[in-house]
This record gives structure tokens, C-alpha cells and sequence, in this order.
């Protein structure tokens, strides 16, 4: 638990509250709402910051659970941010990631400019010049078979 009266929770929460929490830091990055549901479904791990009923802040870890764990969509919303329940959503994430990690596993997040101290509070590094992360967003190609039988 943070400073204040918050829970955090093992749980998925709705696509529509997930969905109201990223546009409340400014993230309408979602591509496919339809989609939610099963993006965080496969997610390893889902933590909720609630305030009674209310989400107000998420984090999750996807991954292989084992070698390799990204940090994803960590959000606390802007009426409840500086009360302690980013750190306390990391705290729980580093616990998950410490009990099911393989000896010496790899974690990776994108951190938003500014954000980094938050970060390197629990030993993240920014990547160096010579080492930089890359993204893309990539279609789905609706000729290929989706059931894996191809
Ligand atoms: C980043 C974020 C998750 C932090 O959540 P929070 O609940 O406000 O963080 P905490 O209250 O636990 O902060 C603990 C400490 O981390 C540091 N910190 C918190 N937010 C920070 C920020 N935006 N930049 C730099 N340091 C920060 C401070 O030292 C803070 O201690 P203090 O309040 O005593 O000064 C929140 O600001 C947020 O959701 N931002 C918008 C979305 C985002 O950028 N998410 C990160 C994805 S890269």
C-alpha cells in the first residue's frame, strides 16, 4: 500500500476503465478497442490502484515470465499522481517479476520523457546511444490465415 487510503489488486479491470484512465494522462493510443479485452487478458499480470470503486491507476507485465518481462501502461490518474501509487504499483510489479523470473531476467519499459527518475529509482538505466530501442506499428495482412493453420 501508498501513503493514502488506496488498494492495489491483482485484477484486469474493464476495457472501458482502462480505456478512461489512458485518456486521462492523454493516451488515445489504443488501435483496436475491440481488442482490449484480450490484450490484457494476456497479459502475465494486471495490478489495479483502487480508490473504492474507482480505477485510478494500472500497471501490467507481459512477457514469457520467465527471461524476458516488459512493464506496461503504467498509469496513475492526474487527480491521484504524487500520493505514492506509482510506486506502489512498481513495488508490486518488482515482486511478481523477483518470484517468477528465472535467475537473471531481462526488463524493459519506454519511459516517457521526464519519467526516467521514477524509474532509475528501481535501478532502470536509459538505453545508450549505441544500444537504442526501436518500435513500429504493424497491420494486420487479412490474406493470411488467422486459425494458424497456414
Ligand atoms: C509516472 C506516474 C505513473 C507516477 O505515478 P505517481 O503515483 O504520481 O508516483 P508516486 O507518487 O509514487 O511518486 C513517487 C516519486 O517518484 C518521483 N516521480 C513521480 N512522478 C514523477 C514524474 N512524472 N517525473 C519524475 N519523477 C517523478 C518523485 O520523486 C516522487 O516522489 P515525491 O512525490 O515525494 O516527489 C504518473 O505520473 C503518471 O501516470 N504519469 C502519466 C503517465 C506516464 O507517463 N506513465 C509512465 C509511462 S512511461
Amino acid at each position: 500500500m501508498g501513503k493514502g487510503k488506496y488498494e492495489i489488486l491483482e485484477m484486469m479491470p474493464t476495457p472501458n476503465d482502462y480505456l478512461a484512465l489512458n485518456y486521462s494522462v492523454g493516451w488515445e493510443k489504443v488501435p483496436h478497442e475491440p481488442s482490449i479485452e484480450t490484450a490484457l487478458q494476456n497479459s502475465l499480470i494486471c495490478f489495479c490502484a483502487m480508490d473504492g470503486e474507482k480505477l485510478v491507476g494500472f500497471v501490467r507485465v507481459v512477457g514469457d515470465g520467465s527471461i524476458c518481462f516488459y512493464i506496461q501502461d503504467l498509469i496513475v490518474h492526474p487527480d491521484h499522481q504524487r500520493k505514492g501509487i506509482g510506486s506502489s504499483l512498481m513495488d508490486a510489479v518488482i515482486k511478481y517479476i523477483k518470484k517468477n523470473a528465472a535467475t537473471t531476467a531481462f526488463v524493459g519499459l519506454m519511459a516517457a520523457v521526464g519519467v526516467e527518475p521514477f524509474y532509475e529509482f528501481y535501478g532502470f538505466k536509459r538505453r545508450s546511444d549505441i544500444r537504442p530501442g526501436m518500435d513500429m506499428l504493424l497491420k494486420r495482412d487479412d490474406n493470411i490465415n488467422h486459425t494458424g493453420d497456414n
